[in-house]
């Protein structure tokens, strides 16, 4: 029989013995997993963490507030690094998209280095490893791997602490269980996942800070849309993309050549593979004339009917 708070406290128990007086470094990413344990280790240790939140310019709406929104009043010694210029300017005209990731992870890990140095020293990093991952990294070069997925890792030498993974042995439900717990909010603890480069491989081709914006915006309309509408929880991922189409419209009396966005919402329960997910057809107008109406720089929106394989979840 599963007890979530019994298990805290021994997590919490755990950690402090593991740590002793040292001092703890966490990378926030905003998700589910690296905020819980933000909360967990801010329980058990204070303020010999400091948990480490890096604006990439590649969040979402309202993302960086509402870390800061959840994590500041419980407690958690947060710091959030603006590190948007130097990301944005890294990308500059790149359009491939494991280049993309490659410098984004490059950058992240330059970025948190440079948090790590003028914080520290630190004796420990902390990770909210999981169990599948735990699995899945003793199995090698799996399907997974496939996209350079990025985490944490590839720190220099002088930086190689000792890891904090309290979650190792713990699967996601086990996590927002324990998350509820500790008093992070909803829309953060049911968050579907997204991924660590971020919007970044949502607008399609070279980015830009005024894409950026666009796809934010018709993101934050088809997520809080999902939400309304009752439909977030029955989908396990939901996004917008920002294609570098731009085709013919009509808006009163004038043609317009805008650009289009394609949303996508699946269905799966490893996201190996995926269904598309049936969203009824009045949502689906719905949020197409809410984004029309609302993002003038779009004209089409298009909905992605295709399963994984043959098509990724991402477009890049
Ligand atoms: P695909 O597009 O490969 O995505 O079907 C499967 C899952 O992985 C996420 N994903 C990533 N996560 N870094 C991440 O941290 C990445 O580079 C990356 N690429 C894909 C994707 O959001 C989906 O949940």
């Amino acid at each position: 029989d599963w007890n979530a708070e019994h298990i805290i406290d021994e997590l919490i128990e755990g950690v402090r013995q593991q740590v002793g007086e040292g001092r703890v470094l966490l990378a926030i990413s905003g998700g589910v997993d690296s905020s819980t344990l933000g909360l967990l280790l801010s329980r058990a240790i204070g303020d010999r963490l400091t948990a480490v939140f890096i604006d990439h310019g590649l969040l979402r709406l309202g993302e960086r507030e509402q870390v800061e929104a959840a994590l500041l009043p419980l407690g958690v010694n947060l710091v959030t690094v603006d590190a948007r210029a130097e990301f944005l300017g890294a990308l500059e005209g790149v359009s491939d998209p494991e280049q993309k990731r490659k410098i984004i992870g490059r950058e992240f890990i330059r970025a948190f280095e440079r948090e790590a140095r003028k914080y520290g020293p630190f004796d420990f990093l902390a990770q909210g490893t999981l169990y599948p991952d735990v699995i899945e990294s003793a199995g090698g070069e799996g399907a997974a791997n496939i996209k350079s997925h990025h985490n944490v890792g590839g720190l220099p030498e002088d930086l190689a602490f000792k890891l904090v993974e309290p979650f190792r042995t713990l699967f996601k439900d086990e996590v927002r269980e324990i998350a509820r717990l500790l008093g992070l909010p909803d829309h953060i603890r049911m968050r579907h996942p997204f991924p660590g480069p971020g919007l970044a491989i949502r607008c399609l081709g070279a980015i830009s800070e005024e894409k950026l914006d666009i796809l934010k915006r018709v993101d934050d309309i088809f997520i809080s849309g999902l939400r309304e509408f009752g439909l977030y929880d029955g989908c396990s991922q939901a996004l917008a993309v920002l294609t570098p189409i731009q085709s013919v419209g009509v808006m009163g009396d004038e043609r317009t050549y805008s650009y289009t966005t394609a949303l996508r919402a699946v269905a799966t329960d490893d996201f190996m593979t995926a269904e598309w997910a049936r969203l009824p057809y009045d949502f689906l107008a719905t949020m197409s004339n809410r984004i029309v109406n609302q993002v003038h720089e779009i004209n089409r929106v298009v909905y992605d009917i295709t399963g994984k394989p043959p098509a990724t979840i991402e477009w890049e």
